[in-house]
């Protein structure tokens, strides 16, 4: 590369307007919200970074691939692309098609999960983790440590606990159906996990009996990551690494909203037949015919056609650096982030930056709210609000309190992104000058979906 500066690879074809808001505005909106983002109109918000699921921009030749769609109930060729496209990156012989994520999930521990059953990963997706505790199965985290700490720079800060994992399923011998890997690891900062490690995950799989499933939402941004630093991996074509990962796995569950470029979408795909023909069985009574799955025929194509925009190199060496772009431009103003920065979200360390707000007093939407507040900016608390709360009625302090920036893929610009380092840094400013919330009606469970919060007194 002769030049420093990296381009989005791509011009804008189509656009959408943003309404531009005042401070005025936002501060009504929010209160009439009761504090909680999610319950925002989505035209209140000027930049939307909740999430990068389904949020992001579709190709040209995505849009194209939608006209191109056959809506034949059954044997669709829009699915015969869809599982080529798929099979190209995971050749899996069974593709299932779900309407998102978390519908292969249902599917998929319906079959393994129930009681006395228990499911180690890296660390679960909430959704992943809720579809196996609906089972009565038990699920279970065992990420390395360096996982857990904010601050390390770990370059794979998603890997499992090889020890751990071994002593788990001597410990649990026969009531562990799958071992899972979520790639790259959303809850833990969007941290990748190595190649090494994946090898290592297998072989101790291999000696218990276990198979492997891969939570692959986030897999080109994992092989970017590997290419990048992983030892012998570097110069290597990121559908070549990708099929590598595939090749240690006996299956996966996949939300085509994240890598997939999809606005939704998802798939189930593993080799196994006799569990296979079950979760079709299943697939037929909840999501559909064995070739829609949940989706239309329309969406299957964009889906194929966007798994092979994502694992190009220049998509993704523009996407990782922008994701770092914002995350490094924070801690060069002082403030804290979770490090390495991950690759579809910068977490920012609330209590870091808000020690004068207690765990219980919510910093992260403390600052959640001030930064929709001073710009118009939309993140989501990952902290107190979101893990506080216990079945029993009780409420501790989570691990951490976060606040992720979720970047849609090919969605804003870096003029977008320079806006954001700026809201953010005036909010670092006045940091002290934030208070904490109380929660004043919440559900009993998930409730920072639906919970509404008051400001304390200053
Ligand atoms: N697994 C991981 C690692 C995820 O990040 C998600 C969704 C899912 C599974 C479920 O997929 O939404 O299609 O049903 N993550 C979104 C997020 C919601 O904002 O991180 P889904």
């Amino acid at each position: 590369m002769e030049f420093r500066t990296i381009i989005e690879p791509f011009r804008i074809q189509s656009v959408a307007p943003l309404k531009m808001t005042t401070a005025q505005h936002r501060r009504e909106a929010v209160a009439a919200a009761g504090y909680n983002l999610f319950n925002l109109h989505a035209e209140d918000v000027l930049i939307d970074l909740l999430t990068d699921s389904g949020t992001g921009a579709m190709s040209r030749d995505q849009w194209a691939a939608i006209q191109h769609g056959d809506e034949s109930y059954a044997g669709s060729p829009s699915f015969d692309i869809f599982r080529t496209a798929v099979q190209d990156l995971f050749p899996f012989k069974h593709v299932i098609p779900t309407h998102q994520g978390r519908a292969a999930e249902k599917i998929l521990f319906t079959v393994l999960g129930g009681s006395e059953k228990t499911i180690p990963s890296n660390t679960h997706f909430d959704t992943t983790r809720a579809n196996i505790e609906y089972t009565g199965a038990e699920a279970t985290d065992l990420v390395i440590a360096e996982g857990r700490d904010p601050a390390s720079q770990h370059p794979f800060k998603g890997n499992m606990d090889i020890a751990a994992l071994d002593a788990y399923l001597t410990r649990n011998a026969g009531k562990v159906p799958v071992v899972m890997m979520t790639i790259t690891n959303n809850s833990g900062g969007g941290q990748p996990v190595s190649l090494g490690n994946l090898r290592e995950v297998r072989a101790v799989c291999d000696k218990h009996g276990v198979p492997l499933f891969l939570d692959a939402c986030r897999f080109a941004e994992n092989a970017w990551f590997i290419r990048q630093r992983e030892p012998g991996q570097q110069g290597r074509a990121v559908a070549d690494i990708v099929r590598d990962m595939a090749a240690l796995a006996d299956g996966m569950t996949m939300s085509a909203k994240k890598d997939p470029m999809g606005n939704i979408g998802g798939w189930l795909a593993l080799n196994d037949d006799a569990i296979a023909e079950q979760c079709r069985n299943l697939l037929i009574l909840t999501e559909g015919f064995p070739t829609y799955g949940g989706l239309a025929g329309r969406d299957l194509e964009a889906l194929a056609q966007g798994l092979k925009e994502v694992v190009d190199h220049d998509y993704l060496r523009y996407r990782i650096r922008s994701t770092a772009y914002l995350g490094e431009a924070l801690l060069q103003s002082g403030i804290p982030v979770v490090q390495p920065i991950g690759g579809h979200a910068v977490y920012l360390d609330a209590r870091a930056l808000l020690p004068h707000i207690p765990p219980l007093q919510y910093p992260g939407q403390a600052l959640a709210v001030a930064l929709y507040e001073a710009g118009g900016i939309r993140g989501c608390e990952i902290g107190t609000v979101m893990f506080g709360r216990h079945p029993d009625g009780s409420e501790t302090p989570a691990a951490l309190d976060l606040v992720r920036l979720a970047i849609p893929r090919r969605t804003y610009t870096q003029s977008h992104i320079d806006y954001v380092i700026e809201v953010c840094q005036q909010v670092g400013a006045n940091a002290k000058a934030l208070r904490g919330y109380r929660i004043v009606a919440e559900p009993k469970q998930l409730r920072h979906f639906t919970a509404r919060f008051e400001p304390l007194a200053g």
